[in-house]
């Protein structure tokens, strides 16, 4: 199963759509709770950095029952030191956007705890690409 969105930069009236979107879509085919609990991490944030800090983007889902692969992609500035990025509490985020309870710095190194696989790359005034892999928890609780 496969589910794509567009995400328009600055669209605060929607941020977060898609990733509750996907969520319904993992909790209908009966993913893990955990599983779903950290993908929609990962789709959340990865959603409102395009939000936050790019023009526009997708936002995809690949769900296979074995796990589920997020995939973000933007046009914007793109990132020029993807380390620094990855810090915790790093962000370039201005101050009426800090104002809205954003830019804490902890999207990034959020989704690289919840994710089993993360990669990011980027070409600055080109875009972003981010992609992950969560894995399906089939045992225990
Ligand atoms: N898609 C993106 N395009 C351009 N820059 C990005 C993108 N995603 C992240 N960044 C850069 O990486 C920094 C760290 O991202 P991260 O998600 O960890 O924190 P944040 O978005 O600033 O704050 P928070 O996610 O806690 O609200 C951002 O402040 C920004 O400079
Ligand atoms: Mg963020």
């Amino acid at each position: 199963m496969q589910m794509e969105f567009s995400v328009q930069g600055m669209d605060f009236n929607r941020a977060g759509e898609a990733a509750a979107q996907i969520k319904k879509a993992l909790q209908l085919v009966g993913m893990h709770v955990d599983t779903v609990r950290r993908a929609v991490i990962v789709a959340y944030e990865a959603e409102l950095n395009i939000v936050i800090h790019a023009r526009q983007g997708r936002l995809a889902a690949y769900i296979h029952p074995d796990r589920v692969e997020i995939e973000a992609v933007d046009e914007g500035p793109g990132i020029p030191d993807i380390s620094q990025a990855m810090r915790e509490g790093y962000s370039t985020a201005p101050d009426h956007i800090r104002k809205m309870g954003f830019g804490a710095g902890m999207g990034l190194p959020n989704i690289k705890k919840s994710a089993s696989h993360m990669q990011l790359t980027s070409e600055v005034n080109v875009g972003t690409r981010l992609t992950a892999i969560i894995n399906n928890q089939t045992s225990g609780d």
